[in-house]
This record gives structure tokens, sequence and C-alpha cells, in this order.
């Protein structure tokens, strides 16, 4: 897996467990981060520009030899040999995101090169999740939602589960009744973008920075005002809406002071995704969060506070499952799905026609 955070590609060993294997436990971890030109050059291709076909195919090169190589660091730790694995679900580095666009399908585009990483590796490769449920009439996103019910349902309590990735999406699990999903704004990204502009760090590391501002009322407004927030579900998003430009046309001319404005970015993601939950979920009494944004401990006591008495906010650790593991086995999951032509959408989370075997398979 690598998000659109673009921080790394994180490579899990996902063991069955459950009945039948219905679930994955990660028998291994390996993270290996972004080298700085790749992340420089997927950035670029975010947007348009000069000869994009042809460094677009370079850099589904360049990811499938970084996501090769972290399947073989994981393989060595753990011991286990390419011929043990039955498959690789490879998601893919996300560079436009337009579903149901342009008045047809639209499209999503996930740069990987299927072939060489089968090749690279000598494991087959699943790759190419989100296309078919666009076809389906979906957003193609989120596609988690379908392995956090398989994780984290519980039989009498309403659960939510937060993924702070690059893009924050959350599932809705109640106890009885439909699961819920979507994309409910900015996760780390706009935090992330403000760090390296003015600390030059990648990301604010447990949100320090961010709890030594005061938030900005007027701008927490504004950023708040985006329609998007407001749009009924489906609904998925990506850089193409919480990108650079979104954030600088917002901020204006008002001169808040760079911590202020952290602050605000982090109350923005935690705002967005309390208020989904409350608008969406209101009985739900357990909030679990995973991607990186579970590391952030001011913006986990800020989800706490607003989430109020009611609602229980951890960490998808507290429940077995480490946090930057959580999103790298679902797509082994949905990998496996492929492998047993399972569908692997959930068309009340997509919007999709209907249920849908996702994926393309690269043989071993
Ligand atoms: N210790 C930490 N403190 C604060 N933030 C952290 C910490 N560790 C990770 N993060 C944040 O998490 C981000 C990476 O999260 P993650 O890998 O879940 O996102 P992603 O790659 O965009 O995933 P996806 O889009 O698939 O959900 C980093 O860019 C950073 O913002
Ligand atoms: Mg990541």
């Amino acid at each position: 897996m690598s998000g659109t955070s673009l921080d790394g590609v994180d490579a899990v060993l996902a063991q069955e467990t459950g009945d039948g294997g219905s679930t994955l436990r990660a028998a291994a971890h390996v993270a290996l981060p972004m080298p700085e030109a790749l992340r420089d050059e997927l950035l670029v291709l975010n947007q348009s520009g000069g000869d994009e076909l042809h460094r677009a195919a370079l850099a589904a090169n360049a990811i499938s030899e970084l996501y090769a190589s972290a399947a073989a660091r994981l393989l060595q730790d753990a011991g286990v040999a390419a011929a043990e694995v039955a498959a690789i679900g490879a998601h893919g580095q996300t560079v436009r995101h337009r579903p149901q666009a342009f008045g047809g399908t639209g499209y999503t585009l996930q740069l990987i090169n299927g072939a060489l990483l089968a090749e690279g590796t000598g494991i087959a490769v699943v790759c190419d999740f989100r296309s078919r449920d666009l076809a389906a009439g979906g957003q193609g996103a989120p596609l988690v939602p379908a392995f956090h019910a398989a994780c984290f349902s519980r039989p009498h309590q309403d659960v939510a589960v937060l993924n702070v990735g690059g893009i924050a999406n959350l599932t809705l699990l109640p106890a009885q009744g439909t699961v819920a999903g979507f994309d409910c704004g900015p996760g780390n990204l706009l935090m992330d973008l403000w760090c390296r502009r003015h600390l030059g760090s990648h990301y604010d590391a447990a949100g320090a920075w961010a709890a030594g501002g005061q938030v900005d009322r007027g701008l927490l407004d504004r950023l708040l005002a985006e329609p998007f927030f407001a749009l009924a579900p489906p609904k998925s998003t990506g850089r193409d809406l919480f990108g650079a430009a979104w954030l600088d046309s917002r901020l204006g001319t008002a001169g808040v002071a760079p911590q202020d404005v952290m602050a605000t970015l982090a109350e923005v993601t935690a705002r967005a995704a309390v208020q989904a939950v409350q608008r969406h979920a209101p009985s739900t009494s357990t909030l679990l969060v995973c991607g990186g944004g579970a590391y952030n401990r001011h913006l986990m006591l800020r989800l706490a506070d607003l989430a109020g008495a009611d609602i229980a906010v951890a960490s998808t650790a507290t429940v077995g499952l480490a946090p930057d593991q959580v999103e790298a086995l679902a797509f082994a999951w949905l990998a496996r799905a492929h492998l047993a032509r399972l569908y692997g959408n959930l068309p009340s989370v997509t919007g999709a026609r209907g249920p849908r075997v996702l994926g393309a398979l690269y043989p071993a």
C-alpha cells in the first residue's frame, strides 16, 4: 500500500485467521520511505503537465520497483519463500481520482506496473482494484470498509472506523443494518503540506507543533465551508480537491501565524470526521482510529474531545491491529477476495450498481 500522503510503502505479510480464514493478521510489516525524487514526480503527476503519459509510465515502473523491494525485505525478515505467498495485493499510487466525472464514468488512476511487480517478485499480483467499481457506476472508494467490517464489527455495539491517511475515510459498522463508508475530508495531507512548507519536515510528529498553536476561528470557518463536507455519501476525494491550491485560496491575506494555521488544519481534520460520525451514525459508541494519523497525539485528543463522553475514541492497536498496518492488510484481503472470486466492494459504500470482483491478476 502506498497512499495519498506519499510517505512511503507499507508491506504486510498477511495470514488467514478466523473462521475459514475470514480475517487476516499481519505476521510481518515493512515500511519503506518514498524516495524524495519519486515523491516529487508523483506530486507533479497529480496535475496536468507536459509529457504526462511518458512520465506516468516511468513513475509506475519506479513505484513497482519500490513495492518489489518492500516485498523482498518483508519475506527476508519473515523467513518466508515467495512460493509460499498466494498473491500480492498492490494498490499502486493514486495520481488522479475523478469518479463519475466529465459527463460519464470518469476515471481513477493508480500508477502501478503489475507485470513488472510479478516479474520482480515471482509472486502473483492483483492490482487495479478501483476501476471495476467505477465501471459499475461507483466511486471506486473507499474500498476498505468491507475489510473493516470483517475485523472490527461488534454484535451489540455501533462502531465507526476512521482511517486518517492523506485523506480521511470513515466506515460505519452498525450492530444492526448496513455498512456505510465514505471519505470524510482531509486526513494528514494538508497538515503534511504545511509542515513541509514551514518546518521542512515530513509531518508534525505527534502533533506537537499543532498542539502549541491556537485555532483561528475565521480560517476554520472558511475551511469547513467547503461543500464536500456537507455532501451526502457516497462520496470520495483526493488531492484533486484537497491540495495546495485549495488551502492557499482559503488562507487569504489574513496573516494567520503558521503555527495557528497548523492548529486549524488539525482541527479541520478532527471536526470533519466527528461531524460526519455525529450526522450519519449518532449511536456510535466506539470510534477506532487507524492510519498514520493515529500516531498524531494532538489529533487523537481533539477527536476524543469533539466526540464527547458518549463516543470512546481509541487506536485500532487497542483491538490488536497496529494503525499503520490496517490499510495494507485491507488490500491483501481484497487480493484474497479476487483469487477466491469473491466480491470486494460494498455497493452501499461506493454507490456501484452491485457487488463486483475487484482487481486484475498478473500470475506469478
Ligand atoms: N508519529 C506521527 N505523528 C504525527 N503524524 C504521523 C506520525 N506518523 C505518521 N504520521 C502521519 O501519517 C501519515 C502517513 O499515514 P498513512 O500511511 O496512513 O497515509 P497514506 O499513505 O496516505 O494512506 P492511505 O491514503 O492509504 O490511507 C504521515 O504522512 C504523517 O502525516
Ligand atoms: Mg502511507
